[in-house]
């Protein structure tokens, strides 16, 4: 059977950019998401270049990456820069606290980290150290990546390979400060934000943004005291909200999943509007005209661990059900645009609701990764709005809208419309009403699989990929639509 869904899709609306920050990663010192997932030193067999490995990169690449948080997360207030600069056989080895108890040699460190960037061509978000280092210790390492002209740190840099500064879009005042930041107060964190903030400088003529720590998830108290007292200290503040299907001491496994988990799952996603809409409307009060801006800085599934993996990696599959996550938090982003101007899922590769994962030599792109890839004309391209008239897809109490949907328009003129169907049994037949949208033809890519836990192994690459759509026809304003169940349809109108 066929459902008769209408999504309309006002181009003659148009909203805000949907700001390309919403599509950034976070990369941190937590299992294998930097070694080896970006970093497999020179001399390694694993194809490379000075180091970082080469299939990442290329992936990356491909999906345009915005915008890269380093080096946490909870390793962020723990973590020394000093100590990740300078030759290689000279930096100091310690206990990863927060992540398996393991050792971190600091090969990876700052020349590491913003070179990088450069290679994958995104911007680099910094996190500082509020919790365990003075403000002075952030402010010399800002001077390390930023100071064009004659300082110590700058020449400390030069020292290390590197003349010209780097460019540094983002820096995060702590992270987490309500927990592993610290376990501050709201009132408390206020205060510390504005005292570091007074000594985030960069050189005549750069531009910073600086980052509050954010809310844990519905804490609405954070965000309102972080505002009420440090509002004029930050231009963005964080939000970290994660998608778990059971509780923390049962979070549920990445695959081999029941429809139950399948609903529950993707219903505790949507979560993340009520979030945003609640936290936005505290902002609107302390800063109406929309100054600072929302960043879901970590965001995405958090399950059990791959069985026979290290606990504290934080290694977990992703399957379609994770693609569905996806679209669904960008769909509500889109909503949210004028507010939410960056996110940052968690994290790039190996680690949670990953990009990439690799095992030796070997890696696979995500279903995840294809949703990135599928979207990523939303990139700094013109919200328009879209009003969705759905039938409901339930299993038990979890209930949801089957259809979900959002379009923006490209700066080329392209009018881009992504529709999910989450309903894992039903097609859908939508009727996608153009308004103030004219377009002759419509192309199309569909990400699908054959089961709800549909992925990608290393054996098996390619079992979620996208392929091209047929299912869309124009004809007089009107497009018809034929979505499979557990299905993402991206269009392209001209
Ligand atoms: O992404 C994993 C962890 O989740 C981060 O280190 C921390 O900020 C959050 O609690």
């Amino acid at each position: 059977a066929t459902s008769g869904e209408t999504v309309a899709v006002h181009g003659d609306r148009p909203g805000a950019v949907y700001d390309r920050h919403i599509f950034g990663q976070f990369a941190e010192h937590l299992g294998t998401g930097i070694y080896p997932g970006i970093w497999v030193g020179k001399g390694s067999k694993i194809p490379n270049i000075n180091g970082y490995r080469r299939d990442v990169i290329d992936a990356l690449k491909a999906i345009r990456v915005p915008v890269i948080r380093w080096p946490g997360g909870c390793y962020a207030d723990e973590y020394h820069w000093r100590e990740g600069i300078g030759p290689q056989a000279k930096r100091l080895t310690k206990v990863n606290t927060n992540w398996g108890g393991v050792t971190e040699d600091n090969s990876f460190g700052t020349n590491e980290f913003m070179n990088y960037t450069e290679l994958v061509g995104a911007e680099a978000y910094v996190s500082g150290n509020v919790g365990s280092a003075a403000p002075s210790e952030m402010a010399e390492w800002v001077e390390y990546m930023t100071f064009p002209s004659k300082s110590t740190y700058a020449e400390e840099r030069r020292k290390n390979g590197r003349d010209k500064p780097w460019k540094l879009a983002m820096f995060g005042i702590g992270n987490e400060l309500w927990g592993c930041g610290g376990n501050m107060r709201p009132e408390y964190a206020a205060d510390i934000t504005r005292r570091y903030s007074t000594f985030l400088k960069v050189p005549a003529g750069e531009r910073l943004m600086k980052i509050a720590s954010g809310a844990n998830s519905d804490d609405y108290n954070w965000t309102e005291v972080m505002m009420r007292d440090a509002g004029g200290a930050f231009d963005g503040i964080g939000v970290h909200y994660y998608t778990i299907p059971g509780d923390w001491s049962n979070k549920g496994p990445a695959t081999g999943f029941d429809e139950e988990s399948w609903a529950r799952t993707l219903s505790k996603t949507l979560k993340m509007e009520e979030l945003i809409s609640r936290h936005a409307a505290i902002m609107d009060k302390y800063d109406p005209r929309k100054r600072v801006a929302l960043l879901v800085d970590e965001w995405g599934t958090w399950y059990d661990v791959e069985p026979g993996t290290n606990p504290g990696f934080l290694f977990q599959q992703n399957s379609l059900r994770d693609a569905m996550v996806a679209t669904l938090n960008l769909d509500i982003f889109a909503r949210h645009a004028d507010r939410v101007r960056g996110a940052n899922i968690a994290q790039m590769v190996n680690v949670l609701q990953a990009m990439l994962l690799t095992d030796g030599a070997r890696m696979v792109k995500t279903p995840t990764y294809w949703v990135f890839d599928m979207y990523k004309d939303y990139q700094d391209a013109t919200v328009l709005p879209v009003d969705v008239q759905s039938r409901w897809y339930n299993k038990n109490q979890w209930v949801m809208k089957a259809v979900s949907a959002s379009a923006v328009r490209d700066k080329a003129g392209v009018v881009h419309v992504g529709l999910t169907n989450v309903d894992p049994n039903q097609p859908a037949t939508v009727s996608v009403k153009l308004d103030g949208v004219t377009a002759g033809q419509v192309s199309g890519r569909i990400l699908t699989g054959t089961t709800m836990d549909a992925h990608n192994t290393f054996d098996a690459p390619n079992q979620v990929a996208p392929q091209p759509f047929n299912g869309a026809t124009l004809s007089g304003g009107m497009l018809t639509v034929q979505i499979p169940a557990k299905s993402v349809v991206m269009l392209d109108l001209r």
